[in-house]
């Protein structure tokens, strides 16, 4: 049997924060790992996610193209992975040639087949940017549940997708201004075409998880509609048809294209091109999809659709893992908000095993689940600090101390076999809820193994009978160890650099397979007793809640030009240094007009003594260009140009937001312009 395990391609427009590890990373490596320890064929496939609207807005802004922006975020992300142990056989991207070349095929088979048709349909279009809005270039109101920033294309409230026209209340991301309706051509993907194929599929699926299950039927009962899946954008994969020119295939077309892209990489890569046929082209495989819930109509519907409609006969996802939501001390994970928790700066005040264990303690598999930091703390210490750890360094202290370092095999007495036999039987549990993706109750079962060690331990008080009867020390000892090393398979899939650790210190192989967990060990010659873990105090935990109400507030703070009616929080404190690296000048508005198709745009040309600049202001809302001509007002001056509406904006003009009116900055008296304000 083989295994194709894939975790959903993350976007490459921004780090990774807890709950993307917690929903569809940390499960899958956890999975794989177990599978291999079974000796199991399995690869892992992952990538980046380089499509989509939220990637061109980001480029839009910061002035650099798409592709920069998935550059940087490819990275960031990988980095963030290897941090915390997540190992892909492969991970690509989808803005790389070959996955281009695929989705082309994925498109043009369906598209010969019938399976997708043409149709003219209405989109948003905004009169002042001179472009259509798909997907997040629009916001407003769900048109199913209502909640308020629901995008183009998906809420995140209810999960729900829809019709772009359909959403309430529409705002262009662009200009904040309201879209028209315009006719524009789009291609859809016939899902009621493979209506009975699909129902007999899912039908075959009683075993998935019930979180998923419940979903699946929910959209089967609203109909199996068409869903457009091309856009008219610039950045994506090209619709490969003469009459489509300027229209990009919808990035959650081709995204889970990606799975099998970056299979044929990764069989390029290990000299074996053809191989990745064995895994996709393959009936047997089990091709399992890791997930977090706002995919699951994508992995359960459209994908195996997309899949069932080629001339190759892929392989359909065997399963669906997908997990719920975590949140973060009580409230949803908010990343605009920056109300979240960063891989990359976490791991540079924790391990990343911490991170793992937390996050499997916690994991949302049935319900969403709620990261606390005191609870993180509580765990890390409770469980493997003072539970495994203190196993391990109670038994290896005592065996330093008066064996030298020595445990050896004995047979063992019936008390002592039936911990064993306890043990193993824990095993057994715990295997197969490896296999159920039931992580949380693993870590549970394992700690009783622990536990267990602890209390025989107690129980057989080896400190007061030393010197009476070693051999009965030894034995405990040595039961000890056993347990120690069948935990170091068990726990292996959620914490393996500290199990290699454990088994290092124990001289056991850093190679070996579950099975051997239910093995009973030869003599034991401990190398090298370092604690496992150590305690996190109360003063790290309380750095960390600050850091992250800190975060949120300098978010908060960016957005004061939004902010209206309150009065914006204080930023963080600066030091002399970055004051006295801002320019501020007194300037004389030489001329000003209006920006054409924009509400709120000044272009003003201003003397700042030494030479002339051009500038962009926001003030139009709330200032004639002829009011500003002639006045002296203070500006920043060494603000690195920005072009914005082909303009090249060198300087930015100061104004106070007095409830949302904006007040230009005047100086007390006359002054030269490029007097320095200080
Ligand atoms: N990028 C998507 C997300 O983060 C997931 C894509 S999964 C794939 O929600 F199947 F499309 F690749
Ligand atoms: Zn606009």
């Amino acid at each position: 049997m083989k295994y194709l395990i894939t975790s959903a391609l993350p976007y490459a427009n921004g780090r990774l924060h807890i709950g993307h590890i917690a929903g569809a990373y940390l499960p899958a490596d956890i999975f794989v790992r177990y599978l291999r320890l079974k000796d199991e064929d399995v690869i892992y496939i992952c990538g980046t996610d380089e499509h989509g609207t939220p990637i061109s807005i980001t480029a839009d802004k910061e002035g650099i193209t798409p592709q920069e922006v998935v550059n940087r975020y490819h990275q960031s992300i990988k980095e963030a992975f290897d941090g915390i142990g997540i190992e892909f056989d492969n991970f690509s991207g989808t803005a790389r040639p070959p996955h281009y070349k695929l989705a082309s095929e994925f498109f043009l088979q369906l598209y010969n087949k019938d399976f997708i048709k043409p149709k003219i349909t209405l989109q948003f279009y905004c009169e002042h940017d001179k472009r259509y809005l798909p997907d997040r270039y629009v916001e407003g109101l769900c048109p199913r549940c209502g909640a308020s920033n629901a995008r183009g294309d998906q809420c995140d409230k209810c999960g729900q997708i829809y019709e772009t026209t359909t959403l309430q209340e529409p705002k262009c991301k662009i200009c904040g201004s309201t879209p028209v309706i315009k006719e524009t051509k789009h291609w859809f993907l016939q899902l009621d075409g493979f209506r009975d194929k699909l129902k007999r599929w899912l039908s075959t699926k009683d075993y998935w998880k019930e979180n998923v299950r419940n979903f699946i039927f929910g959209l089967l009962d609203q109909g199996l509609v068409e869903r457009s899946i091309t856009r008219d954008l610039s950045w994506g994969v090209p619709v490969p048809l003469p009459e489509a020119k300027g229209k990009v295939l919808y990035v959650w077309f081709d995204a889970p294209i990606g799975y099998i892209s970056s299979t044929v990489e990764w069989a390029e890569k290990i000299g074996q091109p053809e191989k990745w046929k064995e895994y996709w082209l393959n009936p047997e495989t089990r091709l399992i999809h890791f997930i977090g819930k706002d995919n699951i109509i994508f992995h359960s519907l459209i994908w195996p659709a997309m899949l069932m409609g080629q001339d190759k006969k892929y392989c359909l996802p065997y399963d669906i893992p997908a997990n719920e939501f975590m949140n973060l001390e009580g409230e949803k994970i908010s990343t605009s908000k920056n109300w979240a928790i960063w891989v990359d700066e976490f791991l540079q005040d924790f391990e990343g095993e911490y991170l793992r264990y937390y996050l499997a303690v916690n994991a949302p598999e049935k319900q969403d689940s709620d990261f606390c930091f005191k609870d993180f703390q509580s765990k890390i210490n409770t469980d493997l600090n003072n539970t495994l750890g203190n196993l391990a360094n109670r038994v290896f202290a005592f065996a330093n101390k008066n064996f030298e370092g020595k445990i050896t095999a004995c047979s063992l007495s019936k008390s002592a076999k039936l911990i064993i036999d306890e043990a193993d039987a824990i095993l057994k549990e715990i295997e197969e809820c490896y296999l159920d993706y039931q992580v949380k109750k693993n870590t549970r079962l394992i700690m009783d193994i622990a536990r267990l060690g602890n209390r025989y331990f107690d129980e057989n008080k080896p400190w007061a009978i030393l010197k009476e009867n070693r051999e009965a020390v030894n034995e405990t000892l040595y039961v000890c160890a056993n347990l120690l090393a069948k935990i170091s398979v068990a726990l292996f899939p959620i914490l393996p650099s500290s199990m290699l650790k454990l088994r290092e210190m124990m001289g056991l192989s850093d190679q070996f397979l579950f099975n051997e967990a239910y093995n009973i060990l030869d003599d034991i010659k401990l190398t090298d007793i370092k604690p496992l873990f150590h305690k996190i105090e109360d003063k790290e935990i309380e750095a960390q809640i600050a850091k992250l109400h800190l975060q949120t507030k300098i978010n908060e703070g960016d957005k004061v030009e939004f902010a209206t009616s309150k009065i914006a929080p204080l930023k963080e404190l600066i030091s002399y240094d970055d004051f006295s690296k801002l320019d501020f000048r007194l300037a004389k508005v030489l001329t000003a007009e209006k920006i054409p198709n924009t509400d709120k745009l000044l272009k003003l040309q201003v003397d700042i003594g030494i030479e002339t600049r051009e500038l962009v202001a926001g003030i139009a809302a709330d200032y004639e260009p002829q009011d500003l001509i002639g006045k002296t007002i203070l500006m920043l001056v060494n603000l690195e140009p920005r072009k914005i509406r082909g303009i090249n904006s060198q300087g930015m003009i100061l104004a106070a937001n007095a409830n949302g009116r904006l007040l230009v900055l005047n100086p007390d008296g006359e002054g030269n312009p490029g007097s320095v304000v200080q």
